[in-house]
């Protein structure tokens, strides 16, 4: 089956969806994203992508050009096309095609749209939940607005990369010697009965399931402390964890080669997996 996409109003086959070379987002890495992911065929927590999505949008005086109601029949309509049981849909919007100058483009000019899905059956279910990840820790090399979700994501592509060459899964970024987050998920240790997280400033993005885990961990009666860690502490952790739309809530058990606690997931991370999970499917749309 050829995947439905969606650009600039019109729903389209794969191929024959197009944007402009001239696209700034293409040029400039000038456009904004969010992932949402789907299980049970409805979307979890999209109010909270449509909120970041606009402040991701207001920080960069970026035109929005869709309403919350047509971005949210957008992903519908698309979860529909595809057939999307659990998966991903990935949403970017960027300033449009101008002519090439560093300086934004005049008002009026039209911003693109495009989304698609990634079909990830098992995604609730996936191993690594069973067996928890092994991190690096690398420099934080980003620039300094990572609480825009931007599509420039050469560095976190490369820590990646930096990972696998290391025979690990991912890398935790370090900065001033305090972890900030993964490449592409926000990063948590746990000490006893205590959940440790940077606090949000503009060194993290500001993960829409860190909202929610946080909220059911203190719900649950656990310490939040949001405040920056070492590795070493990171190290001498009990457990630790990372959490996105793609992974949720995902155990980490080995950071730089050594394991963190007992080297496998640890119960305080299963626990928010499950609360999460349960929860999030109850109000997913
Ligand atoms: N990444 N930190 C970074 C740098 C991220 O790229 C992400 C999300 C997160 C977690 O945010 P959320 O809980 O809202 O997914 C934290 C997405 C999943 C991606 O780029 O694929």
């Amino acid at each position: 089956m050829t995947r439905t996409v969606y650009v600039n109003g019109q729903y389209l086959p794969e191929d024959q969806a197009k944007v402009s070379i001239f696209d700034r987002g293409f040029l400039f890495a000038d456009g904004v994203y969010e992932v949402t992911s789907v299980l049970d065929g409805k979307l979890i927590d999209f109010a909270g992508h449509a909120k970041r999505l606009q402040r991701s949008l207001d920080e960069l005086q970026m035109a929005n050009p869709v309403t919350e109601e047509e971005l949210l029949e957008i992903h519908r309509e698309l979860v529909r096309a595809n057939g999307i049981e659990e998966g991903l849909i990935y949403l970017q919007i960027t300033r449009g095609a101008a002519d090439r100058d560093f300086a934004y483009p005049a008002a009026g000019t039209q911003p693109t749209i495009v989304l698609f899905t990634q079909a990830k059956p098992g995604l609730a279910d996936a191993p690594a939940a069973k067996t928890g990840i092994k991190v690096i820790s690398i420099e934080d090399q980003r620039w300094g607005r990572r609480d825009i979700k931007t599509v420039q994501l050469l560095y976190p592509s490369m820590g990646k990369m930096m990972a696998k060459a290391a025979g690990a899964d991912d890398a935790w970024m370090v900065e001033d010697g305090h972890v900030t987050e993964g490449t592409s998920n926000n990063a948590y240790i746990v000490k006893g009965n205590t959940i440790v997280t940077r606090h949000l400033g503009t060194e993290i993005l500001h993960g829409i399931t860190r909202a929610a885990v946080l909220r059911f961990a203190r719900e649950a009666q656990m310490t939040v402390e949001e405040r920056p860690f070492t590795v070493e502490e990171a190290k001498a952790a009990d457990e630790a964890f990372i959490t996105s739309a793609s992974s949720f809530v995902m155990p980490v058990v080995e950071m730089d080669g050594a394991p963190i606690g007992t080297g496998t997931p640890g119960h305080v991370t299963a626990r928010l997996r499950e609360i999460y999970l349960d929860e999030m499917r109850k109000a997913a749309v």
